[in-house]
């Protein structure tokens, strides 16, 4: 498809980057303008899920747990419980004297939570009589404080009304459950700026990986589709389009052969803004209209290029003969809700064996045991590790050929100093064992996707940060991920040009 240029994207990408010499701009915080975290909904008659969690003792009754604790999971409300509560419910509390923050399932720059979660039911009693007896079919709305579903319309239309968004997808059709993810902008705008677009999508990667990853331990199949009308979802979400916005659609069905046609990713069809380089902006730009927008022509012609890159150089095979399964796996649940991110590493070296399970988490989740994994936009996304502290592999920056998870040297004069100031100076970067560093040729991916396709690589980049950390706390390491970066320095330590994206950074190590 072709797209005038340069493409808000582009634009905003420029104007959000950070730069040593304009990083102290930023004005001080207005902590009494704080939006609140999530939408503290009112109702008489929540769907309460607390007791099917199986905590001991509950976090939100206090009881030790009941006989709905041991429930078996799948296509119920028990499953539906544990797969919510795993995606983004609360797992964490830091009392404060203003008020609590709530930590959740998922990682959230700053602590802000801007994503949202809602549940669309579908009316299913004539193939499933008894799936869900309490939970009618309509839309809800989460509430992670009581872990409980707010009616907001109960009403079989609210699936159809779905579907429609999602111009027909099979998979959305089919789902008894829907999970619908949304980002509240001014909960991470009041902190970010205009940067805070880029920090929502990746929060929101971050708890649909959850949800993927823990999914068939539940029994579910979870599918993964970006591609919907924004104006019918929103509307059906009754979403002030300038306030808060769909980002995400999670089919919920039972374990099974996947129905077709489900997209995961289409162009965006609106039309790019002229001028502004706004989070506003580019979400706006990145719509996609009434009329399902074609599918891009096929190609990997981006990875292509990138292994002609990188594949000049000698390569490591982390594979080798076959690698242990990641401690994760089987574990999902548990990992999931004793997941925090790491405050501080030691300069202790990682093995090289852990970093190859850690990696295949992310990239070959079957390789080490657990479920493939979908992704968006397949081949737009690259991947660097710096290596300042892992045995066996020598220091330097790699290209990650992920196929083979090979290592592809790009430079080897890396320090710890210097992956601390690209991490604006925070420790986590100059104590950590690797970093690892996702970017895109920006432009390309915008040639194919529009402007929409920077949803898809910073949710993309999201969920293999995710799975990088709760890989790396499966195996006794830390994590944390990184939104605060200097992007120019970043690719001219990747040795790629400028114009290309870095989108997210996630540090590993040993914790302090
Ligand atoms: C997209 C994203 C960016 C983040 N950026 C940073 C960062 O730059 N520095 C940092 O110390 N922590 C960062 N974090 C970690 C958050 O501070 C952390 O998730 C939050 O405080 C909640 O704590 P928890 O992850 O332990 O639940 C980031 C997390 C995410 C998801």
């Amino acid at each position: 498809m072709s797209n005038p240029t340069p493409a808000t994207a582009l634009r905003y990408h420029e104007a959000t980057k950070y730069a040593p010499a304009t990083i102290g701009n930023h004005p001080p915080l207005d902590w009494a303008a704080q939006p609140a975290s999530f939408k503290d909904y009112a109702t008489e008659s929540p769907v309460r899920l607390a007791a099917f969690l199986p905590h001991d003792p509950n976090p939100f009754t206090g009881d030790q747990p009941g006989a709905l604790a041991a429930a078996p999971a799948g296509l119920s409300l028990a499953g539906l419980s544990r797969l919510i509560y795993a995606a983004y419910g609360i797992t964490g509390l830091i009392p404060q004297e203003a008020r609590p923050t709530y930590l959740r399932a998922a990682p959230s720059a700053g602590g802000l939570y801007p994503a949202e979660l809602y549940v669309v039911v579908r009316d299913s009693s004539d193939l499933f009589p008894d799936l869900f007896p309490d939970l009618a079919p309509g839309l809800y709305g989460y509430h992670p404080l009581q872990h409980a579903l707010v009616p907001l319309w109960e009403d079989a239309g609210a699936h159809q009304a779905l579907v429609q968004a999602c111009y027909g997808n099979a998979q959305v059709a089919a789902a008894p459950v829907v999970l619908v993810v949304s980002g509240v902008f001014e909960r991470s705008r009041w902190r970010y700026q205009q940067r805070a677009y880029r920090r929502i999508l990746l929060d929101s990667g971050h708890l649909i990986a959850n949800a993927l990853l823990v999914g068939p331990e539940l029994d579910l199949r979870i599918g993964l589709t970006a591609a919907f009308c924004d104006d019918r979802l929103n509307e059906l979400l009754r979403c002030d389009a300038l306030d808060e916005g769909a980002l995400a659609v999670l089919p919920v069905l039972a374990p099974g052969i996947a129905e077709r046609p489900a997209w995961a990713a289409l162009p965006s069809t609106a039309v790019p803004a002229e001028t502004g380089d706004t989070l506003a902006a580019l979400h706006e730009a990145s719509r996609c209209a009434i009329e399902r927008p074609r599918l891009p022509a096929q190609g990997d012609e981006s990875a292509v290029a990138l292994h002609a890159q990188h594949g000049w150089s000698t390569s490591i095979s982390l594979l080798g003969d076959g690698l242990a399964p990641n401690p994760l796996a089987g574990r999902v649940f548990t990992g999931i809700c004793d997941r925090r991110s790491t405050r501080g590493f030691s300069d202790a070296t990682i093995s090289a064996e852990q970093l190859a399970r850690i990696l295949a988490a992310a990239y070959l989740p079957e390789e080490v045991r657990l479920h493939a994994q979908p992704t968006l936009v397949p081949d737009l996304l690259m991947t660097f590790v710096a290596i300042v502290g892992v045995d066996g592999l020598a220091d330097g920056v790699y290209y990650l050929a992920p196929q083979g998870l090979e290592l592809r040297l790009v430079r080897a004069d890396v320090s710890r100093q210097a992956l601390g100031f690209l991490c604006l100076g925070q420790e986590l970067g100059s104590a950590a064992a690797a970093v690892i560093f996702h970017a895109a040729d920006l432009s390309a991916a915008v040639r194919r996707y529009g402007d929409r396709v920077y949803r898809y690589l910073h949710l993309d980049a999201g969920m293999l940060g995710e799975r990088l950390s709760l890989a790396a706390l499966a195996e006794g390491l830390g994590a944390s991920g990184i939104g605060g970066f200097f992007d120019d320095h970043i690719t001219e330590l990747l040795g790629i040009p400028r114009e290309q994206a870095v989108v997210y950074v996630t540090t590993l190590g040993v914790p302090a």
